[in-house]
């Protein structure tokens, strides 16, 4: 970490994580306690937001306030408003998500129109009021988590990865709108990462990562998913020198990146399908190249 930076001086007292009660949306929360902040963590379920809060009040000596909200409910700004009581958050990173997946018709449409309700109302509707906030008074910083399904079409994930594509370029756009009020702002780039909501779907579609994150006997050139960890702490220490407007989790996802650009769009969205469909057909559970839902 960049010891130039004192968090709490250019941006203020407060954090907020928004699904930040394990997983990837804890480590975050942990990395925001590291450089000093005091952080609101919210989740829907209490016991879990209360045991992370006493990690990282123990492992960091900082406030944590936990709010129980679930974004999937229309009215979830004002269920957060009412649990933080007032104080002003100067520092938020949205993170949960929803993701359901399997084939476009296959899935009913109400499974598409909740992914659309937790990935792009609940984070317009979030992000909104508090960038506004940090705005009027000059700093702070916003971060939204999108994911690699974002980066073009994607099999069985067509609804999930357009969401996260609004959530990718809303930050990209705040980078550069926020910036002019002097208050930072990135979308963070995420691929597999082995936490809590990604060993489920494993487990659901009985893929070798079920029951761990490096299993032997990998196919050849099979990605293993990052510790959500390492993803905080890669986030942070690019934020700690400069804010970009896309910031990978992983360098191996940037490196891909690169070599995906150089594709057409038709060769990207046949490459990537094509690995998740290889994906089905290598779970042993699963009736062949048939995507389960999830
Ligand atoms: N894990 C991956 O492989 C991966 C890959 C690409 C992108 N991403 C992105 O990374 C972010 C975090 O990923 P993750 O899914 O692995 O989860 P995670 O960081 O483990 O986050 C789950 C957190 O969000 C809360 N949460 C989940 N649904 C919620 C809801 N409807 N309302 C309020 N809180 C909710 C959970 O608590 P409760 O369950 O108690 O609510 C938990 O605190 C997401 O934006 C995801 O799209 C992840």
């Amino acid at each position: 970490m960049d010891e130039g930076i004192d968090y709490k001086a250019r941006y203020g007292d407060w954090a907020m994580v928004v699904g930040a009660s394990y997983g990837l949306g804890e480590a975050l929360a942990r990395e925001l306690a590291r450089r000093g902040m005091n952080v609101v963590i919210t989740a829907r379920g209490h016991d879990k937001l209360a045991l992370a809060a006493s990690r990282i009040r123990d492992d960091f000596r900082v406030d944590v306030k936990t709010v129980a909200a679930d974004l999937s409910d229309p009215g979830v700004l004002d269920v957060i408003l009412a649990g933080l009581g007032g104080t002003e958050i100067d520092f938020l990173i949205f993170n949960a998500a929803l993701e359901h997946g399997g084939e476009f018709i296959v899935q009913d449409v109400e499974r598409h129109l909740a992914n659309i309700q937790v990935n792009c109302v609940a984070p317009t509707v979030v992000v909104h009021h508090f960038a506004r906030r940090m705005a009027e008074r000059g700093r702070g910083g916003v971060v939204i988590s999108s994911s690699l399904a974002a980066a073009q079409g994607l099999y069985a994930w067509s609804s999930y990865g357009a969401s996260k594509s609004y959530e990718n370029l809303l930050g990209q756009a705040l980078w550069f709108e926020l910036k002019r009020k002097g208050v930072d702002a990135a979308t963070f780039m995420i691929g597999s990462t082995y936490t809590p909501s990604f060993q489920r779907n494993q487990k659901l579609r009985q893929t070798p990562f079920a029951e761990t994150r490096t299993p032997e006997g990998l196919p050849e050139g099979t990605p293993v998913p990052q510790d959500p960890e390492e993803a905080a702490a890669n986030l942070f220490a690019q934020l700690d020198k400069e804010w970009l407007p896309l910031i990978y989790a992983n360098p191996r996802d940037e490196e891909n990146a690169g070599k995906m650009a150089a594709l057409t769009l038709a060769e990207r969205i046949t490459l990537s399908s094509e690995a998740v469909v290889r994906s089905f057909e290598a779970a042993p559970g699963a009736k062949s190249g048939e995507p389960q839902l999830m």
